[in-house]
């Protein structure tokens, strides 16, 4: 379980994350959903240990993350990965494996696996400065799930992904959190949020200001409570417009 007390981060005077609340349970896929600059990648980088909060404190299985090295294997992927374009995929793969030291008997087969898994093999030697986005994102997922992480901190994982390769990396992603594993992603992407995710968390003004299960709201009735959160009291006014 990973449990957020009080968490605050501000840059000068923009404060960010406002004392946050924030609890999910292992085996869960939470969404995380917000406008543009609200603190979504800030919160999960603080998350993955990225980045210092001003205050507050992260449980992970009760243990306090900030200021501690975390006995779980956290693994987190940008919204755009900066992968060295010059490898091809599969040497990356095979690079970044031995960085988060997967033992060297292994490293071929899991490369071989993920590559296999996200649709890669007819591309695994090429450069990388010759993949499109949707196949560097997917390299980037693959390089985190290289080294069996119990959870996977994923940043607008399917902006700019195609049916085919959405359809992947979701199933994936499921199959995934089987394993007692935990998935927080964000996401601007509503119907996704909806299909993938357990839970679904608004953040706003600093705070997790509401959450909904996905399989007690239908898209509809969380769209609607999204607006009005976002828009506050005006939102009947501007949706009619
Ligand atoms: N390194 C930084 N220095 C100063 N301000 C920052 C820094 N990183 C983020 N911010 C500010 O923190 C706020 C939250 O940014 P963040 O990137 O977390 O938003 P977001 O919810 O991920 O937005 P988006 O939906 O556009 O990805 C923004 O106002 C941003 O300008
Ligand atoms: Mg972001």
């Amino acid at each position: 379980m990973i449990k957020v007390k009080n968490l605050s981060k501000r840059y000068d005077k923009n404060i960010v994350l406002d004392n946050l609340n924030f609890q999910v349970d292992t085996g869960c896929i939470y969404g995380i959903v917000g406008t543009n600059g609200v603190g979504k990648t800030t919160f999960l980088r603080i998350l993955a240990g990225l980045s210092k909060p001003d205050n507050g404190e992260i449980y992970i299985d009760n243990i306090n993350r900030v200021g501690n090295k975390s006995n779980k294997k956290i693994s987190f992927v940008p919204d755009s990965a900066s992968l060295y374009e010059y490898l091809s995929g599969e040497e990356y793969l095979l690079f970044f494996a031995s960085i988060l030291d997967v033992p060297k008997e292994l490293r071929k087969d899991k490369v071989s696996y993920l590559i296999d898994l996200f649709n890669l093999t007819s591309a695994k030697d090429e450069l990388i400065k010759t993949y499109s986005h949707g196949m560097k994102q997917k390299v980037s997922i693959a390089s985190a799930l290289l080294n069996d992480p119990d959870i996977l901190l994923l940043d607008e994982p399917l902006t700019g992904i195609d049916l085919i390769n959405s359809h992947i990396i979701r199933q994936h992603i499921k199959k995934f959190v089987k394993a007692d594993k935990t998935v927080i992603l964000t996401t601007h992407l509503l119907e996704l949020a909806h299909s993938l995710c357990d839970k679904i968390g608004i953040l706003h003004k600093g705070k997790i200001v509401e959450e909904f299960s996905t399989n007690k709201l239908s898209l509809d009735s969380i769209e609607k409570r999204i607006t009005s959160v976002y828009l506050g009291e005006n939102s009947g006014e501007m949706m009619s417009k």
